[in-house]
């Protein structure tokens, strides 16, 4: 086993060697590679060697270097090498990560992980932590515990009786929501559709002077980070106003939520804690390994009657916190163990020196396309900055001929009805030398496209 194991680590060190300095996109060469693991399963087995041997020689090339300090398409962050560290040891321990009594370990780093958590986010101590995939299913997660809470205030279980012949919900949600709330809002049985949409400024927030009327059972989705600008929804404003109608107030905080962590940066999410869920992920912002989100619900019980199960055969009397008791899943990964790793690693300084870099990182690329003459659309407050090269055609080929090119990657955005080139940093290695580096490219690239 240990020549196995010991093949995969080399493997794996060799790449995480490489990967830095290895054209980001992933080549046609590589992608033809790929079909050498598309072949009919052979009746006999293969050695577990072979097997390693076979994915790293297939599947390494043919990675998008997602981790590259310049890889600034979406918002997907690296991982820490404590992480990755961690990560593997979790896989080793496989704990299936369900009841405190059968995983103690898993359980108690959970614990301790959401308690750190919802201190460096500040966040209400009393609210309940779900360890989940990430924040699609961290929005899922929250909107069901706001789902019991709404149902149940107006005299219905919902758990019980499901929706049909259930009184009206009023769903509030910004024009300009991920589109992974409104899967959410469809999983949930609430519809896509059936929503009320709440008006957007020019930089993606919630236009207060044209905010609808609440309704009651309300549930009101806002944003902390729009995806194109990274601007901050009301929320603290929003959430008094939901007050007299007892409305649930829901923060989709994918990666603005991080915000929170840094004194610079705090002021964007003011009043964020008068909310009742939050979602983010772990995966972006704070790197940490796929798969990796977070659900906070203030009402701790609202979220356990949406998602604790009990059954004969599974021990829960007297545990503290079991942590299926507040997730989808029954088994699952631990992922409190990476959570745990990278903010022991980092600290609380850690963390805010993380989140500034970063959006220091973005305010240089903004200051640096408009001194190079270009359109930046959107005030640069966070992590994100949209860059208008010019028409929509000119935009797709530069971006077509950076990505192809290797050194770095943008991508693509459509913001205001235009289609620009979207740049959000949340890796823990980019520094203002990735950031140099990436936009000479950027700009070698964009002139020669235009003077063509
Ligand atoms: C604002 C926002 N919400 C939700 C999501 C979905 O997150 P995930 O892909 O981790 O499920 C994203 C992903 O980019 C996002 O930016």
């Amino acid at each position: 086993m240990s020549e196995l194991y010991q093949s995969a680590f080399n493997y794996a060190t060799e790449f995480l060697g490489y990967a830095n300095d290895s054209p980001i996109q992933v080549g046609d060469e590589a992608r033809e590679g790929l079909k050498h693991l598309d072949i009919a399963l052979p009746c006999a087995g293969t050695a577990a060697l072979t097997v390693i041997d076979e994915l790293n020689q297939w599947f390494s090339p043919a990675t998008m270097k997602m981790g590259s300090p310049r890889f600034f398409g979406f918002v997907i962050g690296g991982s820490y090498p404590v992480s990755v560290a961690s990560n593997w040891l979790g896989t080793a321990w496989d704990q299936n990560t369900g009841l405190e009594k059968t995983t103690p370990a898993a359980a108690m780093l959970e614990k301790v992980s959401a308690r750190w958590m919802l201190n460096i986010l500040g966040l209400p101590k009393e609210s309940a932590t779900a360890f989940v995939t990430g924040a699609t299913v961290a929005n899922f997660t929250a909107l069901a515990a706001a789902r019991n809470q709404v149902f149940k205030q107006a005299g219905w279980d919902v758990e019980s009786d499901g929706l049909i012949g259930a009184p009206e919900v009023q769903i509030i949600i910004s024009e300009d929501s991920h589109p992974t709330v409104y899967k959410s809002l469809g999983m949930l049985g609430f519809g896509r559709n059936r929503v009320t949409k709440a008006v957007v400024d020019e930089q993606g927030r919630i236009d207060m002077t044209q905010f609808p009327q609440i309704e009651d059972n309300a549930i009101i989705i806002t944003q902390a980070g729009n995806i194109n600008s990274g601007a901050f929804d009301p929320i603290g404003e929003i959430s008094k106003l939901a007050e007299s109608k007892k409305a649930w107030v829901h923060v989709d905080g994918a990666f603005g939520l991080w915000a929170q962590a840094s004194p610079e940066y705090k002021h964007l999410s003011k009043g964020i804690e008068l909310a009742d869920s939050w979602a983010t992920d772990a995966h972006k912002w704070l790197n940490v390994p796929y798969d990796s989100g977070l659900a906070f619900v203030k009402n701790k019980h609202a979220l356990k009657a949406a998602m604790a199960i009990t059954a004969s055969y599974l021990p829960s009397e007297n545990a503290e916190r079991n942590p299926s008791d507040y997730t989808p899943e029954l088994s699952r990964r631990a992922r409190g163990i990476d959570v745990y790793a990278v903010l022991r690693y980092l600290g609380t300084d850690g963390v805010a020196e993380l989140i500034e870099r970063c959006c220091a990182c973005a305010k240089r690329f903004g200051e640096l396309f408009i001194a190079a003459g270009y359109e930046v659309m959107n005030e640069v407050v966070l992590n994100q900055v949209v860059v208008c090269f010019g028409s929509e055609e000119v935009n797709l080929k530069i971006m077509d001929v950076i990505q192809k090119e290797g050194t770095t990657w943008i991508g693509q955005t459509m913001w205001h009805g235009r289609l620009a080139a979207r740049i959000s940093v949340s890796n823990w290695q980019t520094d203002f030398a990735a950031v140099d580096e990436s936009f000479e490219v950027i700009n070698k690239v964009a002139r020669q496209v235009l003077a063509s």
